[in-house]
């Protein structure tokens, strides 16, 4: 049997914000159809470390690699169009556009990467379903609640089929309930996709849904669980 690829590596990554230094040498690699969770205590680099990977950051030290290729290397433009591509972002804070839709802001990576507007809304659609709030689908961002806002921000990091999905504190305003329905939306992209799977969490459940556990601690790997 072929192995499954390495669709994330990180090696050797630092990353420091003036003088506080977030990242001392992580390294980390996560295979296509794999979940990995990252877990540690607040401030200990999650969120830094996800930033990193999705390219939003540039680490001062080490590489990122995606589907193989060294991101680090390439010029901003190739990087931010293998982001849009290949990769689909959950972040901490959601960041959906204030002034579009939710259909429009789930379309948006579709209507970047080129697809007819007709056709994209349909796939946004069909993700706004998936995730429970289609019946919000002309509302913007400023009205809905914080889980609305999470729903919305998975269906927008799913939307074109990534290959690598990176999700910080994805079902943080939700209940046990719905948290646990949008995380089987994001595992279902890892176990039936085979998307590479990162998850940043707090939550004890969540983690035990990963294959791996990976615990930060001041910036390192403080070490690594098998599930
Ligand atoms: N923009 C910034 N400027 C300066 N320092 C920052 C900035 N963002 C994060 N830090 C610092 O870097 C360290 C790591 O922060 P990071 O946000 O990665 O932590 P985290 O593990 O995601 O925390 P949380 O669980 O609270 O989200 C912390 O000490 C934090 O104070
Ligand atoms: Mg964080």
């Amino acid at each position: 049997m072929t192995q499954p690829q390495v669709a994330l590596e990180l090696t050797g990554i630092k990353y420091s914000y003036r003088r506080n230094t977030a990242l001392r040498g992580v390294s980390l690699q996560i295979k296509a159809g794999e979940v990995v969770a990252i877990t540690g205590a607040s401030g200990c680099g999650k969120s830094t470390l996800l930033h990193c990977a999705a390219g939003i950051l540039s680490p001062h030290y080490g590489t990122v690699r995606l589907a193989g290729q060294d991101v680090t290397a390439l010029p901003e433009a190739e990087r931010a169009r293998l982001r849009r591509t290949k990769v689909g972002i959950v972040l901490q804070f959601g960041q959906l556009v204030p002034d579009l839709s939710l259909l429009d802001n789930v379309a948006l990576p579709l209507l970047l990467d080129g697809h007819e507007r007709a056709e994209a809304q349909e796939t946004a659609r069909g993700w706004l379903e998936q995730v429970g709030i289609a019946d919000e689908a002309e509302a913007v961002p400023a009205e809905l609640s914080g889980g609305q806002t999470q729903r919305a921000a998975v269906a927008r990091a799913l939307v074109t089929g990534p290959s690598v999905v990176l999700a910080d504190e994805p079902t943080g305003s939700l209940d046990s309930r719905a948290g646990q329905e949008l995380l089987d939306v994001l595992l279902k992209s890892a176990r039936y996709r085979g998307a590479a799977l990162l998850i940043v969490t707090h939550d004890n459940l969540i983690a035990a849904s990963a294959d791996r556990e990976i615990r930060l601690r001041d910036g390192v790997i403080q070490h690594e669980v098998v599930l």
